[in-house]
């Protein structure tokens, strides 16, 4: 009995969304019990012709896929494993903004679902109390210049206990149920999060950037105007972190090295990169 499925996540999510709590996003929806990763196959989806806001969500992924070729631990029955279709009618330069739209849509979901206060770290990562519970992968395929579709897969943590972690990441990932010391509502918490995601995106067609990324830096407030480090592929710059660009570069104000004749701030964009807070993150997460 054991090795049968659990449909009750299943179940509760579609009920959820028939409500109907989203106009565009999980509609349709496509859910497995298990699949290799969520952003796979929603590509492969999106090359067939997907519409937009065709949703793939799994109870467990066997190769999820991270952010600079890293994987995604990605256990049954505890966490979310979502992957959207977009189609905007933008240029390939504006994808990296609806990575940093669905960071503010998942950090939007942990404030309305539990008593946490969650944190992004550039470019979309999101921590609560230091430690990563949310981690987002963006593909696109591109029409020339302009996008033909935007997949967003984004993986939170939700129920996860320590030991599902690889002991590796035991001090720098953690899960909602971790910090708040009880099981969040994995259809609750992933309607919250598509509805956010949602009103956003529309937001975003509408308006353009600016208002999200004025969101955006609401929820990066632990790292800007802070002195970080950033490992990124020209090297390790350190500088104080200003705000994010359009393009959703990080905007980092350095001096030049001592010694020379006249030391003068400048600003560097920085698109790709781990970035290092040199005083750490705040080490409490809760509203409280
Ligand atoms: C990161 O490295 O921080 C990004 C992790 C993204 C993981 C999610 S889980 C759902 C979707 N499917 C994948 O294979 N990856 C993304």
């Amino acid at each position: 009995m054991d090795d049968l499925p659990d449909h009750s996540f299943e179940t509760a999510l579609v009920s959820r969304l028939s409500q109907p709590a989203t106009r565009l996003l999980g509609r349709p929806l496509h859910f497995f019990d298990t699949i290799d990763s969520t952003n796979t196959s929603a590509a492969r989806l999106a090359r067939q012709g997907a519409t937009e806001g065709t949703v793939v969500t799994a109870d467990a992924q066997t190769g999820g896929k991270g952010r600079l070729g890293r994987s995604w631990v990605s256990p049954p029955g505890v966490n979310l494993y979502l992957s959207v279709i977009l189609r905007p009618r933008k240029p390939t330069s504006a994808a990296p903004q609806l990575s940093l739209l669905a960071s503010v849509a998942v950090a939007e979901a942990i404030v309305q679902q539990t008593q946490l206060l969650p944190v992004i770290k550039w470019p979309n990562d999101v921590l609560v109390a230091g430690k990563k519970v949310c981690g987002i992968l963006t593909e696109m395929q591109a029409n020339g210049s302009h996008l033909r579709s935007v997949i967003v897969g984004i993986g939170v943590n939700i129920n996860a206990p320590l030991a599902s972690f690889p002991e590796e990441l035991q001090d720098k990932a953690s899960s909602l149920l971790l910090m708040c010391g009880e099981p969040v509502d994995r259809a609750a918490f992933t309607v919250s999060l598509l509805t956010h995601l949602e009103k956003l995106y529309v937001l975003w067609l509408e308006t353009g950037f600016p208002v999200v990324g004025a969101a955006w830096e609401g929820y990066a407030s632990e790292l800007l105007g802070k002195s970080i480090t950033v490992t990124a592929p020209e090297g390790v710059i350190s500088g104080t972190a200003r705000g994010i660009d359009q393009d959703g570069a990080l905007l980092v104000e350095t001096v030049s090295p001592e010694g020379q004749a006249r030391p003068s701030p400048r600003v560097q964009r920085i698109l790709a990169g781990d970035v290092t807070v040199v005083d750490g993150y705040r080490k409490t997460g809760t509203v409280n």
